[in-house]
């Protein structure tokens, strides 16, 4: 072989077993390969050589070449293998934390409400979503056309009513799980406390289309307002706080009677609507609204085929959205906030 040739190719290989790092196996590369690389001189001296070497030198040049490229294809195989083992594992690197997620704050409230409930031994329940109308508002003392139901502006789904229970709609209040829950059980005691969505047609800063009640029912013989006023009152103070306290006010539905108005006094000023000499923002009044309650209407209990002459019974029904507002003294502009799914605000709780 020409002794160029072989100069360069000794070279090569001197160089290359001296190699460790990919950049450096690239620079040798381009030194002896690239377009003004040493390899690439000895082809341009082709032109020069006397015709009878041409030939030979030709053909030793390109198998040095081949030769070139295949070494430098194996020790680029050799470099990454060793780089991969040489890659050891921290063991002690703490590991990536991910976020994760959290339960939606009606779901909190939610398992809150029902555990306080299941302490004096309500039954947790979730009646229907979608109902027909006589559990909504017949069963419920109020007969097709009765002006009450104006009060519920519920929606209507679109589906061929039944002969005996009429339209379906979206349950605008859970009250339409009482007598579910009677026929349920067939007969007293009935302790029951129904959460579940509940729909009205309304969306503006305080209210949603869709939003959620608790709904407490209890029958039994000899229950009376007194029970009602208590179970209230534990609830207020196991959800909100000692401090708080209870009133009813006098109002009317048409499945209770009598009927009340739930109050609690506002945490905010106390109960005594005023702060710092000036009306509380909040209340006005030293009193927030919680939601409706009564007796159970015997008209109502009848249906439930229970006997009104021997038992009695009361119920409440109050919004969750509302209750959770209240329970963190929030005066929020905007309910629909709740369901933006804007996690900025969720974070918070
Ligand atoms: N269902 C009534 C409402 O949504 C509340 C209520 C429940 C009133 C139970 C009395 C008894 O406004």
């Amino acid at each position: 072989m020409n002794p160029e040739i072989i100069k360069v190719q000794k070279s090569f290989g001197e160089a290359l077993a001296h190699i460790t790092t990919p950049d450096d196996l690239e620079k040798l590369s381009i030194e002896y390969l690239g377009r003004k690389g040493h390899l690439s001189n000895l082809f341009l001296s082709l032109k020069n050589r006397p015709d009878s070497q041409k030939k030979t030198f030709g053909q030793e040049l390109n198998k040095v070449k081949t030769m070139l490229v295949q070494s430098l294809d194996k020790k680029r195989v050799e470099i990454t293998k060793q780089s991969a083992q040489q890659e050891s594992i921290d063991v002690t690197i703490p590991g990536t934390q991910y976020p994760h997620g959290s339960l939606h704050l009606v779901t909190y409230a939610i398992e809150e409400i029902s555990r306080i409930f299941q302490k004096i031994g309500f039954i947790r329940q979730s009646y229907h979503e979608v109902e027909w109308e006589y559990f909504a508002f017949e069963s419920l003392n109020m007969p097709p056309g009765h002006p009450a139901r104006d009060d519920f502006e519920t929606f209507f789904v679109d589906h061929a009513p039944d002969k005996q229970y009429g339209r379906m709609v979206l349950t605008p209040h859970t009250s339409s799980g009482q007598v579910r829950e009677m026929w349920r059980l067939g007969q007293p005691p009935v302790r029951m406390i129904n959460i579940a969505k509940t729909y009205r047609p309304n969306w503006d800063a305080t209210h949603v289309p869709m939003f959620h009640q608790f709904e407490g029912l209890c029958i039994d013989e000899g229950i009376n307002i007194t029970h009602l006023k208590g179970t209230i009152e534990y609830f207020a103070k196991a959800f909100f706080g000692e401090k708080r306290e209870i009133r009813l006010r006098p109002f009317h539905f048409q499945f209770t009677e009598p009927s009340f108005e739930v109050d609690i006094t506002c945490d905010i000023c106390d109960g005594k609507g005023i702060v710092n000499k000036t009306k509380c923002k909040v209340c006005k009044s030293g009193w927030l609204e919680l939601g409706g309650a009564g007796m159970v209407h015997p008209n109502v209990l009848k249906v439930g085929k229970i006997n009104p002459k021997k038992y009695t019974g009361w119920a409440f029904g109050f919004g969750i959205e509302r209750v959770f507002m209240m329970k963190q003294g929030l005066k929020v502009d905007d309910i629909r906030i709740l369901y933006s799914g804007d996690i900025r605000f969720l974070e918070q709780f």
